[in-house]
């Protein structure tokens, strides 16, 4: 038997609840029943974001998907945008305003390192006719975090739109795009929304639905459109019939848990992560690090996962220059901290045999330790 459990940051380890769901006959989709099931999910939905708005679209994408549908139906050709790039997904959004015209300013920062939001306010000052700034909220390439709220705060007060990837943020942090000025929030059914890879969703706010472009030529990503038909509890084309069943039951977890204590599990989870890491001499990648996903970096990354992999842990690599010399580990999806600590044992494991010399005990210690400084455990 070979049981290999998922620390990668998408796709994520999925709770029994959603697999048994995912499991069932398929039923179609212009059916009383799944209309049902449809506005339900609606529902939930508005309460994980805190807001009564109708204002969001489910898409049968990947999140790249409802990336394209923002930048294509709140934007136009020449508009000028600012764009922090810090990493991989940053760089897309760069390359999706790029590829349909929009007049890109980028913020770049070195990988490893967060937005400077004193930097950003400058540019938004000396450029009043910027419409938008496009960011992650976590930036997974690097395991970094981008104070959203400071963000959402600094294009409260303009002529312009927050657009949030929120694809590893979003069940991860207590998000209440409204009160805090996000205008565009964007998720993907992989991540912390713990189901298979498919589904994407698009929250815009009132603000961002006066920019809705007639205009611009638009087809499948068409905003206005689908949000008419998702309203009713029908969709322009055909959804992703399981994954919208299989969110039913993740959204209720979440809520169920309450999105306050989701947070809270996250942090202590990557802070532990943090701990163990630090404690075992290797480097947290991130300045300032995101609560999805801790990258640590280390030149023998690659045997390092190698050897996790071995004892059924499987993380994630680093990706362009960094290929090689980061390893990630999720802290999104299906897990706890006590699935962490036996991925820290593992690594303990890993790098006793890589170094020769005993680690045992190092990581997992800090790391109860911080769990212990944390939870009321009597
Ligand atoms: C922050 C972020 N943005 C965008 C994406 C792209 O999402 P997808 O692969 O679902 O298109 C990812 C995927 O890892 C991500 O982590």
């Amino acid at each position: 038997m070979r049981k290999e459990r998922l620390f990668t940051p998408g796709p994520v380890q999925i709770p029994e609840r959603v697999l048994k769901v995912l499991g069932e006959p398929i039923i179609h989709h212009r059916t009383p029943e799944f209309k049902e099931i449809f506005l339900y999910t609606r529902e939930l939905f508005k309460r994980l974001v805190d807001s009564v708005s109708e204002n969001f679209v489910y898409f049968a994408s990947s999140g790249t998907g409802a990336m394209e549908a923002a930048v294509i139906n709140f934007f136009k050709p020449g508009d000028k945008v600012v764009v922090i790039n810090a990493g991989k997904f940053g760089e897309r959004w760069g390359q999706i305003a790029s590829t349909y015209g929009l007049n890109v300013v980028e913020l770049k920062y070195e990988w490893g390192k967060s937005v400077d939001i004193e930097e950003l306010k400058e540019v938004l000052d000396k450029n009043p006719d910027i419409k938008g700034v496009l960011f992650q909220i976590s930036e997974t390439s690097t395991g970094v975090y981008h104070d959203y709220k400071a963000i959402g705060e600094l294009c409260k007060e303009r002529d312009c739109l927050a657009v949030a990837d929120a694809i590893t943020a979003l069940g991860v942090y207590n998000i209440k795009p409204e009160e805090e000025g996000i205008d565009i929030l964007i998720g993907g059914s992989q991540k912390a929304l713990m189901l298979p890879p498919g589904l994407s969703v698009l929250w815009f706010s009132e603000k961002a639905a006066k920019r809705l472009n007639k205009d611009i030529p638009k087809y499948y990503f068409d905003v206005a459109k689908e949000v008419k038909k998702q309203k009713e509890g029908s969709t322009a084309y055909t959804p992703a019939v399981s994954l919208i069943i299989g969110l039913r039951e993740s959204l209720e977890m979440l809520l169920e848990e309450g999105m306050e204590n989701v947070e809270k599990r996250h942090r202590l989870m990557s802070e532990a992560t943090r701990a163990a890491v630090e404690a075992l001499e290797l480097k947290v990648f991130a300045e300032n690090p995101a609560i999805s996903v801790t990258a640590v970096y280390t030149e023998r990354a690659e045997e390092i996962r190698k050897g996790l992999l071995k004892l059924g842990v499987r993380t994630a690599g680093g990706q362009d220059h960094l290929k090689g010399k980061l390893f990630r580990i999720s802290h999104m999806g299906y897990l706890d901290t006590l699935d962490h600590l036996s991925a820290i044992g593992a690594l303990e494991m890993v790098l006793s045999k890589l170094e020769n010399r005993d680690l045992l005990g190092v990581g997992t210690k800090a790391f109860q330790q911080k769990v212990l400084e944390e939870e009321k455990l009597l």
